[in-house]
């Protein structure tokens, strides 16, 4: 379970330019929930979906993951909770565009701490999962949107994380391949019972959620199943 309580982020706080993204965000997700988080550009969803993630800091408030509070570990700690407990997605890929599908879903394998046998056959099983086995050796930048999308996917679901965070995984994508996607972040929350987060613009997308929570200018204004 994640709990979030009054998160607040500011961005290059005490500079001329400080910016208050989250003004103190509070909300519990439940193991196995299939969450939409909506709003307008600027609202503070990407700013959210990072801290999730682990990979951006909070000023105050506490967030703690199955029970184990963020903000106060180590670095090797943190880096760990990221890489064994989340699955990114992230807004523009974030794929290593001259790597291969099948060595950009090996990416996070490599980093993990874990003992990790047949790491190929394992990234293998990650492209299989999301349809896309045979591209495994095309490299990303011959891939279209929605294959980029896919191999995004099974990079954050390769390590096998509790969480999936995925941050508007359809926005670039024609509306039948975006159904797609969709159909494949239920398929991994009923089939498999992972916690999945999707930050989307898309209402026909957030319908399919079974809680959608709405932020406006920094703060949770909605928050309802
Ligand atoms: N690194 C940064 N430095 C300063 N300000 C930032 C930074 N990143 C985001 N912001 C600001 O914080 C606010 C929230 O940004 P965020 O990216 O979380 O919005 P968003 O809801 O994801 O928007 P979009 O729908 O356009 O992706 C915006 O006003 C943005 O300009
Ligand atoms: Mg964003």
């Amino acid at each position: 379970m994640i709990k979030l309580t009054n998160i607040q982020k500011v961005y290059n706080p005490r500079k001329a330019n400080e910016f208050e993204a989250l003004k103190g965000v509070s909300c519990e997700i439940e193991d196995g929930e299939l969450v939409a988080i909506i709003g307008k550009s600027g609202a503070g969803k990407s700013t959210l979906l990072h801290i999730l993630a682990c990979i951006d800091s909070y000023q105050s408030g506490e967030y703690v993951i199955d029970d184990i509070t963020v903000k106060k570990l180590s670095e090797k700690k943190y880096a760990r909770i990221r890489n064994e407990k989340v699955g990114m997605v992230m807004q523009d890929f974030a794929l290593v565009e001259d790597f291969t599908a099948l060595e950009n879903v090996m990416i996070p394998l490599s980093f993990s701490k874990k003992k990790i046998k047949n790491k190929k056959q394992k990234a293998l099983d990650a492209l299989k999962q999301v349809g896309i086995e045979e591209l495994a050796k095309k490299p990303c930048n011959k891939l279209s949107g929605g294959q980029k999308q896919r191999v995004a996917i099974a990079r954050a679901i390769v390590n096998e994380p509790s969480m999936i965070l995925a941050d508007e995984p359809t926005g670039a994508l024609d509306s039948k391949t975006g159904e797609e996607i969709m159909e494949l972040f239920k398929k991994l929350n009923r089939e498999e019972g992972r916690t999945v987060i999707i930050v989307t613009h898309d209402p026909k997308i957030a319908e399919q959620c079974d809680r959608i929570i709405e932020i406006s200018d920094g703060e949770i204004v909605k928050n309802a199943g």
